[in-house]
């Protein structure tokens, strides 16, 4: 069997005690890249997770493209797989070791076919130790700190050896990596990375590292290059985007400002995500009123609607401030759509608890939500609390919420029955290439008939129809 070489490994408890610090930026040199490497092969890029993952992956592919790849949607056509992860619930995980396990047969069915595990996943030293026991099929492992470093790792890997490159923590920010991104018309840019929220029940501070704003400067540059190229939706990321720039010597630079200031550029649609409660500020929601290129939809995750609860999970604020938060974001951005993500079954949370989510979607109107049951996450505070709940309880929990998000869903459909709304359309639809989709300005999900030509395009649609997922209409 080949050798494994740990260079580094991760560590949780070591990822929770970073400091503040300054961070630095590299840029990347991306003729220093051998662009020889890989030429003629194939590479296999398997991305799960939240949307962080997925401008990852646009990251790694590429960075693949410039060694001289091509990229393939089969694995058993590739000469190199990579599986970028996700930590945040178990499910997620069980998931890719279920992956590993068939790409046992996939490695034994070509020669010198390399996999690799990167994302998330790659920060837990769980995941390493079962990587070292049980599946001998994968031979390079990397971390969410160094994608840059990735030509260099599979060179190694290429000559022979098995290669665990895994930070811990990191102080950087990296500039100028190649990206290819899934549309011409709509594209993720980071502003941030990491978070220091520390959510009790949360993996990601630990395995994304601490928060680290991205110059404006640097924004700035992504965006008006995607906007000279034709990109109409921008989307800002970041784990906490209302917190961009607090890590800034000087902070006096905010978010609601970089709102201001991108709103001054020729952009058609602006959007951001994912937002806390406890960071958005006045001035953001006075720019969403202010500016008609920002869409009005806010995604702002409350995760639980009992103050015993969220105080348990560390959220910093209380059901009464987030309903204010919401009322003023209804009163100056009229119209506006809420979207939120709920944990239920959270250790300790009660019956009477869970009502009390039940009450605040009720109140708070939500027209969509991500509702996940709490999944224990090794090395976070929230692991060590005591879960009396069972699993067929918290099964019913999830059943009796979704219920009533669907309400809101539909709801939210139907007060657009019978207006005109504005489409970017992103593609046909899955199951009938004659219908295109795309989404509305309050983030619709929005199918009518239409010719392919206007994929990428600004639509008017008619609303003719409600449904719970999605609104139909006609091209007007
Ligand atoms: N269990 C269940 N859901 C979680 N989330 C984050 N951590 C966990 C966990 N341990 C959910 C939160 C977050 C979303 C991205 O995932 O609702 O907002
Ligand atoms: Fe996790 Fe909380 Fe940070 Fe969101 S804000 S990534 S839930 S720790």
């Amino acid at each position: 069997m080949k050798k494994t070489i740990v260079k580094s490994k991760p560590d949780l408890n070591q990822a929770s005690k970073r400091t503040a610090g300054i961070i630095e930026t590299i840029r990347f040199d991306i003729n220093a890249v051998d662009s020889l490497i890989g030429q003629g092969k194939l590479a296999n890029v398997q991305t799960y997770g939240c949307q962080g993952n997925v401008a990852d992956g646009d990251a790694i592919i590429g960075l693949l493209e410039k060694l001289g790849y091509k990229i393939t949607d089969d694995e058993n056509q590739a000469d190199l797989i990579l599986l970028n992860t996700c930590a945040v619930r178990e499910g997620a995980e069980n998931k890719i070791w279920g992956i590993v396990g068939r790409l046992k047969r996939v490695k034994k069915a070509r020669n010198g076919v390399l996999i690799g595990l990167c994302g998330c996943m790659a920060q837990e030293e769980t995941t390493i130790t079962t990587i070292q026991e049980k599946y001998p099929q994968i031979d390079l492992v990397f971390g969410t700190h160094n994608i840059h470093e990735l030509p260099h790792m599979l060179k190694q890997a290429m000559s022979g050896q098995k290669l665990i490159q895994v930070y811990s923590d990191s102080s950087t920010i990296v500039e100028e990596l190649p990206r290819v991104r899934e549309y011409k018309h709509k594209a993720f840019v980071n502003i941030m990375y990491g978070c220091d929220e520390f959510c009790s029940y949360c993996i990601v501070p630990y395995t994304r590292g601490k928060k680290r704003s991205r110059a404006k400067a640097d924004i700035f540059k992504e965006i008006d290059d995607l906007i000279l190229s034709g990109y109409s939706e921008i989307t800002l990321l970041g784990q906490n985007v209302n917190a961009y720039g607090t890590d800034f010597e000087d902070s006096s630079y905010s978010f609601g400002d970089l709102l201001d200031d991108l709103a001054k550029t020729n952009l058609k649609r602006l959007r951001f995500t994912t937002n806390h409660p406890h960071y958005l500020d006045e001035k953001t929601i006075k720019a969403m009123a202010n500016h008609s290129m920002i869409m009005p939809h806010l995604h702002l995750p409350v995760q639980a609607g009992s103050n015993r609860v969220l105080e348990l999970m560390n959220r910093k604020y209380t059901k009464e401030e987030y309903l204010e938060k919401i009322n003023l974001l209804k009163v100056l951005v009229p119209g506006i759509s809420i979207t939120t993500d709920i944990i239920v079954g959270f250790s300790g949370e009660s019956q009477k608890d869970f009502e009390e989510t039940l009450d605040l979607v009720k109140e708070a109107a939500f027209e969509g939500a991500f509702t996940f049951i709490y999944s224990k996450r090794e090395g976070t505070p929230a692991a060590l609390f005591k879960d009396d709940t069972s699993i067929e309880e918290k099964k019913l929990r999830l059943k009796t919420l979704n219920t009533v998000v669907n309400e809101g869903y539909l709801k939210g459909h139907k007060r657009f029955v019978g207006e005109i709304v504005e489409v970017l359309v992103d593609g046909v639809s899955k199951n009938n290439e004659l219908i295109l989709s795309g989404y509305s300005q309050h983030n619709k999900l929005v199918n009518f008939p239409g010719d392919k030509s206007l994929i990428g395009k600004l639509v008017s649609v008619k609303i003719t129809k409600a449904n719970t997922w999605f609104m139909s209409g006609e091209l007007i």
